[in-house]
């Protein structure tokens, strides 16, 4: 597939610590990312702080805001927290809002967002869901932002089988990535979509990796199987959620404003110690059996 590289990036990043990089279509991205929602309602040091140690302690680079998080906000705060960082050595994702993605308004979005990040370029720009975008206008519209530099690759969110296979008869077939919902709780992609990104070299990316509003979901750590296996192999919950992700192929988005839970995601999770507890979390939370429309929060 053609995957357009409009800026070379450095390519070799050596950190001595546990993060696992995917290396997809030249690119070295961080298997766990950040999302930035945190930055919602204002300054959140707490956030930054967790950007700074995810990237220098942990090695991460896949950093993901939208024009839509607080109207701009979250992209802003997140151009500050990233000051001071080699631009080449992160892997930004933003995402326009649908109702900008037209002709008047497509330009005049991107410009916007890279004003507030405080950057020349986003490395992945996203549609951040489908709603009644003319597909061919955003084919061509990232296709021309690639060519002026503005943004290195594209992609879209919540798109389910048959978003994409529209999104293919319209000359999308250079689509980087699809971000989806997709968690412990939350495994429909498996039946269809899931399979259809990877034998189309699309990347999956999880949002809401750790089920988004936690506790309304059902919490993990109520589920005494999986905890009790949880404490036997002294890991936490979080880091086999995020690790399902990982193994299944996605880059995985979470957020987190505390840096206590950010050390307990990332915490170090040896192969045998998850194919040990991963049977578990199949048989507490199992695959899907049959295709449902996607789900998208
Ligand atoms: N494309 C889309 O349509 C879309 C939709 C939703 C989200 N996203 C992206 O995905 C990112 C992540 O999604 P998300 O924030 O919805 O969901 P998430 O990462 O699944 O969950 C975040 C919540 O989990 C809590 N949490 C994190 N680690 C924890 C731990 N160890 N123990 C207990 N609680 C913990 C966080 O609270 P604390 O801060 O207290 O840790 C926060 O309330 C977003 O920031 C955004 O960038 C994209």
């Amino acid at each position: 597939m053609n995957k357009c590289i409009i800026i070379p990036k450095i390519k070799s990043i050596e950190y001595d610590r546990t993060m696992k990089y995917i290396d997809y279509q030249n690119e070295k991205i961080s298997s766990y990312g950040l999302g930035t929602t945190g930055f919602w309602s204002g300054k959140n040091p707490g956030l930054h702080e967790c950007i700074i140690t995810a990237y220098n302690e942990y090695g991460m680079n896949l950093f993901d805001t939208a024009e839509m998080y607080g109207n701009g906000r979250c992209e802003a705060e997140l151009g500050k927290a990233l000051k001071g960082i080699s631009r080449e050595n992160l892997f930004i994702v933003d995402k326009i809002h649908p109702d900008h993605a037209n002709v008047r308004d497509f330009d005049k979005s991107l410009s916007d967002s890279l004003t507030r990040l405080e950057m020349d370029y986003i490395d992945l720009y996203l549609l951040h869901w489908r709603e009644k975008v003319d597909l061919s206008f955003l084919v061509r519209a990232m296709h021309r932002a690639q060519k002026a530099g503005k943004i290195r690759y594209w992609g879209v969110s919540n798109f389910d089988i048959n978003d994409l296979e529209d999104l293919f008869e319209k000359g999308g077939d250079d689509c980087f990535c699809n971000q989806i919902f997709y968690t412990l709780f939350e495994r429909g992609a498996e039946a269809g979509l899931l399979p259809l990104m990877k034998k189309k070299g699309i990347l999956p990316m999880s949002y809401s990796s750790l089920g988004s509003n936690y506790y309304s979901h059902p919490d993990i750590h109520r589920n005494h199987r999986i905890m009790s296996m949880c404490r036997e192999y002294g890991v936490s919950p979080e880091a086999c959620m995020l690790k399902m992700n990982e193994e299944a192929g996605f880059a995985a988005l979470f957020s987190t404003s505390s840096l206590s839970h950010l050390r307990n995601n990332l915490q170090e999770l040896p192969d045998e110690t998850y194919t040990a507890i991963k049977p578990v979390l199949d048989e507490e939370f199992p695959a899907p059996e049959h295709l449902y429309p996607l789900v998208k929060i």
